[in-house]
């Protein structure tokens, strides 16, 4: 699946996105390695603590579904001058994984690719 494609999944997720607290939906793809695509959205709490940001729900999926590596992950958000990069508890899941590339960016655009490293330099490695 392509970069487009990998938004246009990711764009549809955040239709599913539970946030009635903070109003900030997100969606996320992620493409692991061998092609799967998975989605997740993010899902909040009234216990505030225990919301899932979308793109570790979208990892967590396909984790879930067999994937040990995990080569892009696509977020997207709905306000246009807050784009939904993702923080550090979700960079650091990441690393567990080995993205290597998180493209972020609101509906309609405009969306930038990072590479992981730019993000996050030195994640826990144990
Ligand atoms: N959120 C995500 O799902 N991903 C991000 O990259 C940033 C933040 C969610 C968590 C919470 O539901 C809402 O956005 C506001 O923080």
């Amino acid at each position: 699946m392509d970069d487009s494609e990998l938004i246009q999944v990711a764009s549809d997720a955040l239709g599913s996105a539970y946030a009635p607290y903070s109003k900030f939906r997100v969606g996320a793809s992620v493409l692991a390695e061998g092609g799967e695509v998975s989605t997740g959205c993010n899902v909040e709490n009234s216990s505030f603590g225990l919301t899932i940001c979308a793109e570790r729900a979208a990892i967590f999926a396909a984790v879930g579904r067999g994937a040990r590596t995990i080569e892009k992950v696509v977020i997207v958000g709905e306000k246009a001058d807050h784009p939904p990069y993702p923080c550090g508890a979700c960079l650091q899941v990441m690393a567990e994984f080995g993205v290597k590339t998180v493209i972020v960016g609101t509906m309609g655009g405009p969306f930038k690719s990072y590479a992981y490293a730019e993000l996050l330099p030195r994640p826990f490695k144990f």
